[in-house]
C-alpha cells in the first residue's frame, strides 16, 4: 500500500508569554517555520475578488500594472491666496478618487523618518519580546498580534501589527506602549499630536468642500478618535495567492498613511483598476473613510485598497486612522439633504462602536459593510 505523505504539522508554536496566548499566531512565527506552502486561511478567495483568477496567477507582480497615479496636493500655500486651489484640489481628490498624497503639509521630515525608524525597530525585536505587548482578544483590544476575533472563515491578512489608541488621552493606556526602542514613546507622542492638528484641517476643509461649516466633520465624529497601527508585512513565499491587507475600504473618517520608503504593497481600486500607491519620501496617502461618505451622503466615498506582499522584502507602513467616538450616531449631514428637490438620504443610521464590531466580525470584504447600510428605494428609478 502506498504510503501516505501527511505534511509535518507547524504546531507547536511557541506559546506567547504565559497568560498572553495567541489568538492567532503572527505570520512572522509562520515564515520563521519555513511555511512554503502557504495555509488556506490566508489564501485570496475566488469569490473575494472576482477580478482575479486566483489559481492562474502565475505571474507576479502583474506584467502591466497600471500607470495611473493618485492625486498629489501641495499643502505649502494652504492658508495663502492659494487656498482656494487647495480646495479645489481635494474636492476633484475626493470625488473621483477618494485617495490623495500630500506633500509640505507641515509635518517635518525628521519626525516622519523617527516614526517610521521607532516602528521598524519595534518590529524587529525577537517576536518573544513583542508577545509582551500581546493583546486581549476582542474588538477594543490593542497591542501585537495578527488578529483579535477569530471566526472559522474569515480570511486572512499576511501582516501582524501592532495597534494603539492614541486620542483622546483618556482613551491611552501607555502599558500597551512598547518601551523599546527607548525613544518609542516620546516619538508617539509628537507623532499622534502632529497628525492629530493635520488631521483637523484636513477634515475643516472636506467639510467646507462639501458646503458645510468647517467643523462639521469633527463635531459629527463627536470627539475624533486617533488609532495607530503599525503594520508589519513579512516577506511571502506564495504573494500572488495572498494580501498583506485584503480589500477592504477603512471604517473610519480619515487615514493618514506613512510607508516605508523603497518598498510597495499599497494599491488603490480606480476607475476597476488597482494603482499603486508608491512610498514617496515626506509625502503622506491619505484616504476618506466609510463615515465620510455616509456624513456626506455618498458624495465623497471611501474607496477599496488592499495591501500586496512581495517575495523577498517585508514591509512596514504606519496608518493613523480617525474614527468616530464610540458612542457617535453617524448619519449623512442634515445640511445636504433636500428631500423636496429628491435628495434624500442614501445610509441608515449607525453607531459608530457597532459599525467596528461588524468591521472585525467580517474581516476584510472590500465596501460590503458600508454598503449594508445603503438606502434602497422599492421604486425602480
Ligand atoms: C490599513 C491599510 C495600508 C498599508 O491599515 O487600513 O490599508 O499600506 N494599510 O499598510
Ligand atoms: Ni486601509
Amino acid at each position: 500500500m502506498a504510503a501516505v505523505v501527511v505534511p509535518a504539522p507547524l504546531q507547536p508554536f511557541p506559546i506567547a508569554v504565559p497568560g498572553k496566548p495567541w489568538t492567532v499566531e503572527p505570520v512572522e512565527v509562520l515564515v520563521q517555520h519555513g511555511v512554503e506552502s502557504i495555509p488556506q486561511i490566508y489564501r485570496r478567495r475566488k469569490e473575494h475578488d472576482a477580478a482575479i483568477d486566483v489559481e492562474s496567477t502565475t505571474t507576479f507582480p502583474p506584467p502591466n500594472p497600471s500607470t495611473k497615479r493618485i492625486p498629489v496636493i501641495d499643502l505649502a500655500n494652504w492658508n495663502e491666496a492659494f487656498m482656494k486651489d487647495v480646495h479645489a484640489q481635494l474636492q476633484s481628490a475626493c470625488e473621483e478618487w477618494g485617495f490623495f498624497r500630500i506633500i509640505n503639509h507641515g509635518i517635518p521630515l525628521s519626525l516622519m523618518h523617527d516614526m517610521m525608524t521607532v516602528a521598524k525597530e519595534f518590529m524587529a525585536l525577537p517576536v518573544e519580546e513583542k508577545a509582551a505587548y500581546t493583546g486581549t482578544p476582542g474588538v477594543l483590544s490593542e497591542g501585537y498580534g495578527s488578529r483579535y476575533i477569530i471566526k472559522e472563515d474569515i480570511i486572512r491578512d499576511w501582516r501582524d501589527f501592532l495597534y494603539l489608541r492614541l486620542q483622546p488621552l483618556s482613551f491611552r493606556n501607555y502599558d500597551s506602549w512598547p518601551t523599546k526602542p527607548s525613544s518609542f514613546r516620546e516619538t508617539l507622542e509628537e507623532y499622534s499630536a502632529q497628525t492629530k492638528k493635520l488631521a483637523q484641517k484636513l477634515l475643516a476643509i472636506l467639510s467646507t468642500t462639501l458646503g458645510l461649516n468647517p467643523s462639521y466633520l469633527v463635531d459629527a465624529l463627536v470627539e475624533p478618535h486617533q488609532k495607530m497601527l503599525i503594520n508589519y508585512y513579512p516577506a511571502c513565499p506564495q504573494p500572488e495567492l495572498t494580501d498583506g491587507f485584503h480589500k477592504h475600504s477603512d471604517f473610519g473618517a480619515l487615514t493618514l498613511v506613512l510607508q516605508e520608503d523603497g518598498v510597495e504593497g499599497l494599491e488603490v481600486r480606480h476607475k476597476g483598476e488597482w494603482v499603486r500607491a508608491e512610498p514617496i519620501e515626506g509625502s503622506f496617502v491619505v484616504n476618506v473613510g466609510d463615515q465620510t461618505e455616509v456624513l456626506s451622503n455618498g458624495r465623497y466615498k471611501s474607496i477599496e485598497h488592499r495591501v500586496v506582499v512581495n517575495r523577498d522584502k517585508s514591509r512596514i507602513s504606519v496608518p493613523v486612522f480617525f474614527d468616530a467616538a464610540p458612542e457617535a450616531r453617524v448619519s449623512p449631514a442634515k445640511e445636504l439633504l433636500q428631500e423636496e428637490a429628491g435628495n434624500v438620504a442614501k445610509y441608515k443610521q449607525l453607531k459608530f462602536d457597532e459599525y467596528e464590531m461588524s468591521f472585525y466580525d467580517h474581516g476584510a470584504k472590500g465596501k460590503q459593510i458600508v454598503e449594508s447600510l445603503i438606502i434602497t428605494n422599492d421604486r425602480n428609478d
